[in-house]
């Protein structure tokens, strides 16, 4: 089990799969999002799957956030969030612009390089769209050079290099932080 995807450049893609579903997340999705966490995170899944679920209970009361699913012959491979954030509202350990972010993007080790991660961020920028969003934000650690250039294809743009952002930390090392104009 490893945080970040081993950085294969050299490795061509699966062939892109076509007969995935993606949308927001529902409640009885909270054991298979579980599944994925528990496969990347560790952790038990039973507590993984109590947090999912009070999450997305959580989630059903806001407008400012959302978690959105990837699933195969109905099974969920992948998973993302939304948040909105307003310095006016709360605070964080960075200093970090206001909007939209991209947070939590994860796909099952099984199911990598198939384009799940790009058409499930291509879902989620559909989304902000429909809501009227002018851009997005997100970041990621210098060392998940995977991640990196999947930003890359989605066409975003570093604009700072930082010890961390909203309440993330990037420990021993950087991150970027990235903006997509919408
Ligand atoms: C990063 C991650 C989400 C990518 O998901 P994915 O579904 O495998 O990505 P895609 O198949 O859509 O890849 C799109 C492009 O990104 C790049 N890419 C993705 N994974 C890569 C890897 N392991 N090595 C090199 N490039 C990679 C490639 O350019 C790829 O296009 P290609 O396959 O045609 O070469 C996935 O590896 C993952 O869940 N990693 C662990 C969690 C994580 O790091 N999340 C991101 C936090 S910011």
């Amino acid at each position: 089990m490893s945080k970040y995807a081993p950085y294969e450049p050299n490795i061509k893609s699966q062939g892109w799969a076509f007969d995935v579903e993606y949308r927001r997340a529902r409640a009885s999705d909270a054991p298979g999002i579980a599944r994925v966490k528990t496969e990347r995170d560790g952790g038990v899944f039973e507590t993984n799957q109590r947090v999912v679920k009070n999450e997305l209970e959580e989630l059903e009361k806001h407008e400012d956030s959302a978690l959105f699913v990837a699933l195969m012959e109905n099974q969920i491979v992948g998973y993302a969030r939304l948040v909105y954030f307003d310095s006016k509202l709360s605070q964080t350990k960075h200093l970090s612009p206001d909007g939209w972010y991209f947070l939590g993007l994860i796909i099952d080790e099984k199911h990598r390089r198939m384009g799940i991660g790009t058409h499930l961020s291509e879902h989620r920028l559909e989304w902000l769209k429909n809501k009227g969003a002018k851009e997005v934000f997100s970041f990621v650690n210098t060392k998940n050079k995977a991640s990196l250039d999947l930003h890359e294809v989605l066409e975003f743009e570093i604009v700072e290099e930082g010890p961390g952002f909203l309440n993330v930390d990037f420990d021993d090392s950087t991150g970027f932080l990235f903006k997509k104009t919408l």
